[in-house]
């Protein structure tokens, strides 16, 4: 019986080879990331309800139960101790209804250590989801309660809290305003690309405050938004409140923005500075990203999803597709008058980092200089310096394939090229999203902080001020490094390669 089975799924296998749907279902198990979350099997999108509570790292997640494709969304769980190791724990929110789904959609959660809300038992344990229920014709806010730190969830007897009779209203992100004592919900409203705030005392009622929305900002519709306070570097007693979302549009796909402004419990005002919004990250892939609740006040950690909706279902991994970001720590960085986001890699990474190779010094003009590489999981950190050449920067090679990462002085640009990669799951799209870039103007030095794990690459540059996320699916082990220089010459210097290991941490 079980062998009659096979035999007609290979041979269903073979008559529909031709179509690719055999091919497509081939495990990839060697492009999965090692410290990156991604689900054991299934489709995962956007991260939701990020918490630290009792010694865990909670991690929810937009997730497909039943195929590696968008759909029947469902919330995801996994924990860690350490932002990198990750252990999937069961679903803990589904999809209710067939002829009339209601699915899960992103949201965030929040420890309720003081019952404001009346639907705790244990305090200590009490953490409320707060996300969006959709359905076909409406998007509401509701409510689910945990009473074992967030393993399970009940949805709220009485939900929905906030129903504005609007098919595009979602993503809330929750936190505690001390100035005013109250919870504050930052929530999107896509198609007018605005974000809501509301205020509650008990996360049940809810109050309108303001709307927030940005002209000369880009077309596109905004989801998942993120409100916090971010010390500035150097001067902790003085920070600013930064506005997060992420915007979709059909010319650079999906990406993320920011706004640095203030916020005194009613209305979000940003800063007159230039430039009006400013991009979180220069990739192609990154989006969703919010922050964690109920960490000490001056450690911000956010993390993205890692793809694009321009291509997001197309992605060639199987049995699972999605992948999350590297964990990154934010602080804020005030330049005359002028404000930016520094990202870094949450420090945790160190312990999965094992020294190969440094070098402190290599002049680079015209010749490439090769280093042995033969890695599909590393960091490699470097600075250029003494730049006069024309471009600077590093090839990660395979046998036949590369990706490029360069700094052009002449253009004044930073630049990651996935050109000579597998674009296959680009599809038509292929000669799009190619070349991901940056200006930054004219610099003789520069950072290249670039960490690789099988199907990802992110590059942080600049000590973090400019970052460049995107997806890479190698044929091969990376097999080499080419560090070159053209028309000029340059000093590549602390250079640091390091594999990626995840053991146990
Ligand atoms: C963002 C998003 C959210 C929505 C979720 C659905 O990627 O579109 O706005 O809640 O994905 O999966």
């Amino acid at each position: 019986m079980f062998k009659r089975r096979i035999n007609r799924a290979i041979f269903l296998c073979s008559v529909l080879l031709s179509a690719n749907y055999c091919k497509e279902k081939k495990s990839t198990e060697n492009l999965r990331p090692q410290i990156h979350f991604t689900s054991q099997k299934n489709w995962i999108n956007d991260p939701n309800g990020l918490i630290f509570l009792n010694g865990n790292y909670h991690m929810f997640f937009q997730h497909n139960p039943f195929g590696n494709d968008w759909g029947h969304m469902s919330w995801g769980h996994a924990i860690s101790k350490d932002l990198y190791h990750w252990k999937e724990k069961p679903i803990v929110l589904r999809e209710k209804g067939s002829i009339y789904p209601r699915m899960k959609f992103s949201g965030s959660t929040v420890w309720d250590s003081q019952n404001t809300s009346g639907l705790c038992k244990k305090n200590s344990a009490c953490l409320i989801a707060v996300y969006t229920e959709w359905t076909l014709l409406n998007q509401t806010q509701n409510l689910a309660v945990s009473h074992d730190g967030g393993f399970s969830f009940v949805e709220y007897r009485d939900n929905p809290v906030i129903d504005e009779n609007s098919w595009s209203f979602r993503d809330p992100k929750v936190f505690w305003h001390h100035k005013t004592a109250q919870w504050i919900m930052v929530v999107a409203k896509p198609s007018a690309s605005k974000i809501a705030f509301y205020a509650s005392k008990n996360l049940i009622n809810w109050t309108h405050l303001s709307d927030f929305s940005a002209i000369k900002s880009s077309e596109g519709i905004w989801e998942c938004p993120d409100l916090f306070y971010l010390p500035t570097v150097g001067n902790p007693t003085y920070g600013k409140w930064i506005l997060l979302t992420s915007v979709a549009e059909t010319v650079r796909g999906s990406y993320m923005q920011y706004f640095v402004g203030d916020f005194d419990g009613k209305n979000f005002k940003k800063e007159p500075s230039p430039g009006d919004a400013k991009i979180l990250d220069y990739g192609y892939d990154f989006y969703a990203a919010i922050s964690w609740e109920n960490l000490p006040p001056a450690n911000r950690v956010i993390v993205g999803w890692m793809n694009n909706w321009e291509y997001a279902n197309s992605l060639p991994t199987y049995p699972w597709k999605g992948t999350m970001s590297v964990p990154r720590k934010l602080s804020l960085l005030s330049i005359n008058g002028d404000y930016r986001i520094l990202q870094t890699p949450e420090p945790q990474i160190e312990k999965y980092k094992r020294k190969i190779r440094s070098i402190d010094k290599i002049f680079l003009d015209e010749k490439k200089i090769r280093i042995p590489l033969n890695q599909s999981s590393f960091v490699l950190e470097s600075q250029f310096s003494k730049i006069t050449a024309e471009e600077v920067g590093v090839m990660l090679k395979t046998a036949d394939e590369a990706v490029v990462v360069a700094y052009n002085r002449k253009t004044g640009v930073i630049l990651v090229d996935r050109g000579k990669m597998e674009k296959v799951w680009l599809a038509k799209k292929k000669n799009l999203f190619t070349i991901s870039e940056v200006f930054i103007g004219r610099h003789d030095k520069i950072d290249f902080n670039i960490i690789v794990d099988k199907s990802t690459i992110e590059v942080f540059a600049l000590d973090g001020q400019v970052v460049l996320s995107n997806m890479v699916f190698p044929k091969e082990i990376f097999s080499h490094i080419e560090f070159y220089a053209n028309k000029g010459s340059a000093n590549a210097t602390k250079i640091v390669l390091s594999s990626i290991t995840r053991g146990s941490p």
